[in-house]
C-alpha cells in the first residue's frame, strides 16, 4: 500500500484499475472503479457490471477474473464476487488500524494539502448598506465562511471578500433626508430604539426605518425627489458635506454587520470589504477596455454586452446593461471591476461567488463577459456556488407577522432562547455563566449545521425547535457527541490510563465489527473534505460528521472502552479510536464554523 494518505476506498479504487489494467487491458488504467461503502462488505466495486456491457463480455466473469488479480494482497482480507457481478472487498484489521495508527500520530490527520498552489477568491456575505441584514444574507454568509476554511485548510490561499453594498443612488436619497430631518437621524436615541430587543443591530434598525422614511418622501413628493437626485450628484463629484454623510452611514452600517459576524463566529472581517463604492474609481477605466476590445454594444444609447444564448421574453437577447444611457453605471459594471481585480490584483485561480441563485444569470453574464475581455482564462475558473432561500417554519417565504422581512438578528435570537431551554433541561447542574456560554455556542451550532447540512441549492425552513433537537441530525447531536467522547477521555486521563494507543502489525487486537466500521469512517475524512473544495458543497461535509457521530455511538454500544474486564490492548486500541474521533469531529466541526464543546 502507498504511503501517501488518501482513503482506503480510494485505494481499493486504485487496485481495482490496476487489475482492469492487467487483466483486460492497459487503456482502462483510468476507468472509474465506481466503488462504493456497502453492507456487505467494507467496499463495493460497480465496474465489472459497468464494463461488462461495453466489451461485450459476461459480468460475472470479468468480476471473478479481476477477483484472482486482487486476491492475495496483505491488505485485503477478501473479494467476493456477490450478484450479477459486483465485488465484495472487505480489508485487513491490521491494515486498517496501521492507517488509523498514521493519522492519529499526524497534525492534519493525515488530510493532504490537495488545494496547496490555487488562490480562492471567496467573494461572501455581501449586505447592503443601510438596510438591515436579513435572512437571506445569512446563507451566503454561513457557506462562504465554511468553504473559506475548508480550502485553507486544504492549503489553498484563501482571499475573503465581502462585496457589500454601499453605492448607488439610494443614498442620495437617504443623505437629502438625514439633512433635512436631523431630527430622524438614525443617531437620535428615539429611532434608536426601534433596535432594542436584540443584542445587536440597533443603529441599522434606526437606518432601516430612516430608508423607510426617506423612500416615502421620495416617492411622494416630487421636488424632494429631485434635491434627492441633485444629492447623488454631490456624492458622485465628492462635494465633502454630503461624502462625510455618506461615510457615517456606512461606518454606522458596518459596525452592525460586524457584530453580526462577532456573533455568529464568522471569520468576515472589516479588512475583508471591498464594496460596490471601492470599486467605483474604476469603472469608466473598465468601460473603455470593455469598448476596446470590441465586447460591448450600443443598445438604444446604453452600453452593453449580448450573448446568443441568453433570451429573455420574445426569445430576444438579455443584454448585460454595463453603462445606462445616462453615463451611470450599476450592478453589472461593478461586477466586471471585481472579478478584473480579483484576478489582476488577487491573482485568483478560483474565483467563487457565494450568492443567491436569483442571480445565476448575472454571473453568467458576468464570466462570459469577462472572458471574452480575455481577464478570465482558461487556468482560472469562475463559479457562482448559488444558493437557494430560507423559508419560515410553515415552508414558505420568510416574513414577519406584519409582512416585513426577518431580521437575522431577532433569529439568532429565538434559537439563543430555545438553545438555552434545550441545555438546562439536559443539563442542570450548569452555572449561569455556563450556560450562557453552552448555550450561545448552541445556538449558533445549530443555525450553521441547519444550513450547512442542506445542499446550497435547495430552499430550507428556518425551524428552531428541529434544528435544537439533541436526536437527529443537528449541530447539537454532534457537539453532544464531541463532548461525550471528551468526556470518556477525561476519565481515562484521571484513572492514568493515558490517550489510547493504535495496535498495529502483529500487537493488533482483532476489530468488533463495530470498531471496524468506525475505523472505515476517520479514514474517509481527507476524501471528504475533497469532495467538498471540488463541488463547493459542504453540506457533504455536515453529513460525513453525523454519520462518523452515528459510527461511534454504533461503537460505543457495543465495545466498552474503560469497564476493567478489557484487556489493557483492547482498551488502549479503544481509547484511540475515541481520541481520533473526537479530533476528528472538532476539526470537522471547526471547518463548519462549528465550536467542538468539552461539556454541554
Ligand atoms: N449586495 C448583493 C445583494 O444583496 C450581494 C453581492 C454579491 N456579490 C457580488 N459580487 N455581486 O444581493
Amino acid at each position: 500500500m502507498v504511503e501517501q494518505m488518501r482513503s482506503l476506498a480510494a485505494e481499493v479504487g486504485e487496485a481495482v484499475r490496476a487489475a482492469l489494467s492487467a487483466v483486460v487491458s492497459p487503456e482502462l488504467a483510468s476507468e472509474d472503479p465506481l466503488v462504493r461503502r456497502s453492507e456487505h462488505a467494507d467496499y463495493q466495486a460497480n465496474v465489472a457490471l459497468s464494463l461488462a456491457k461495453r466489451l461485450g463480455r459476461n459480468p460475472r466473469e470479468l468480476a471473478t477474473a479481476l477477483r484472482e488479480e486482487l486476491t492475495g494482497r496483505p491488505w485485503i482480507a477478501s473479494v467476493e464476487v456477490s450478484g450479477p457481478g459486483f465485488l465484495n472487498v472487505t480489508l485487513s484489521g491490521p491494515a486498517l488500524l496501521g492507517r488509523l495508527a498514521a493519522r492519529y500520530e499526524d497534525a492534519r490527520l493525515g488530510v493532504p494539502l490537495s488545494q496547496a498552489g490555487q488562490t480562492a477568491v471567496i467573494d461572501y456575505s455581501g449586505p447592503n448598506v443601510a438596510k438591515e441584514m436579513h435572512v437571506g444574507h445569512l446563507r451566503s454568509t454561513l457557506i462562504g465562511d465554511a468553504l473559506a476554511r475548508t480550502l485553507s485548510f486544504l492549503g489553498a490561499r484563501v482571499v475573503r471578500q465581502n462585496h457589500v453594498g454601499d453605492w448607488g443612488t439610494q443614498f442620495g436619497m437617504l443623505i437629502q433626508y438625514l439633512f433635512e430631518h436631523p431630527e430622524a437621524a438614525w443617531r437620535d436615541k428615539e429611532v434608536r430604539q426601534e433596535g432594542e430587543g436584540s443584542r445587536t443591530g440597533g443603529a441599522v434598525s434606526a437606518l432601516d426605518a430612516l430608508y423607510r422614511a426617506a423612500r416615502r418622501e421620495f416617492d411622494a413628493d416630487p421636488a424632494f425627489k429631485e434635491r434627492a437626485q441633485r444629492r447623488v450628484v454631490a456624492l458622485q463629484s465628492g462635494d465633502e458635506e454630503t461624502v462625510g454623510a455618506w461615510r457615517e452611514i456606512v461606518a454606522e452600517s458596518e459596525g452592525a454587520f460586524q457584530q453580526i459576524y462577532e456573533r455568529l463566529g464568522v471569520l468576515l472581517t472589516r479588512d475583508d470589504v471591498l464594496g460596490e463604492s471601492f470599486y467605483n474609481p474604476w469603472l469608466h477605466e473598465v468601460v473603455d477596455e470593455l469598448r476596446d476590445k470590441g465586447v460591448l454594444e450600443d443598445s438604444e444609447g446604453a452600453k452593453a454586452v449580448f450573448f446568443e444564448d441568453i433570451l429573455g421574453p420574445e426569445d430576444r437577447p438579455v443584454p448585460l446593461l454595463v453603462q445606462k444611457s445616462d453615463g451611470g453605471f450599476g450592478y453589472a459594471a461593478t461586477d466586471l471591476a471585481t472579478i478584473r481585480h480579483s484576478i489582476r490584483e488577487f491573482g485568483g485561480t478560483r474565483l467563487i461567488y457565494v450568492v443567491d441563485a436569483r442571480q445565476s444569470q448575472h454571473f453568467a453574464m458576468i464570466f462570459r463577459t469577462a472572458r471574452r475581455a480575455g481577464w478570465l482564462t482558461d487556468g482560472i475558473e469562475a463559479v457562482h456556488a448559488a444558493n437557494g432561500t430560507i423559508n419560515g417554519p410553515d415552508g414558505r417565504p420568510f416574513k414577519t407577522r406584519s409582512g416585513g422581512t426577518v431580521r437575522l438578528a431577532d433569529l439568532l435570537d429565538d434559537a439563543l432562547n430555545r438553545a438555552r431551554e434545550v441545555i438546562a433541561e439536559k443539563d442542570p447542574d450548569l452555572s449561569r455563566d455556563e450556560l450562557e456560554s453552552v448555550a450561545h455556542f448552541a445556538a449558533v451550532g445549530a443555525v450553521k449545521y441547519a444550513e450547512l447540512s442542506t445542499s446550497r441549492t435547495k430552499d430550507y425552513s428556518f425551524d428552531v425547535t428541529r434544528m435544537l433537537s439533541f436526536n437527529g441530525q443537528t449541530g447539537v447531536y454532534l457537539q453532544y457527541t464531541h463532548t461525550r467522547i471528551a468526556s470518556i477521555l477525561r476519565k481515562a486521563e484521571a484513572a492514568g490510563l493515558g490517550r489510547g494507543r493504535f495496535g498495529t502489525g502483529d500487537a493488533g487486537p482483532a476489530l468488533e465489527p463495530e470498531e471496524h466500521a468506525l475505523g472505515l469512517a476517520l479514514d474517509e475524512f481527507g476524501a471528504t473534505l475533497d469532495a467538498v473544495a471540488v463541488a463547493l458543497e459542504p453540506h457533504q461535509l455536515a453529513g460525513y460528521l453525523y454519520g462518523l457521530a452515528r459510527a461511534f455511538t454504533a461503537f460505543y454500544e457495543s465495545c466498552p472502552v474503560l469497564r476493567e474486564d478489557v484487556a489493557p490492548e483492547i482498551r488502549d486500541n479503544r481509547l484511540a479510536l475515541c481520541d481520533l474521533t473526537r479530533a476528528t469531529l472538532a476539526q470537522g466541526l471547526d471547518l463548519l464554523g462549528i465550536a467542538a464543546l468539552e461539556r454541554m
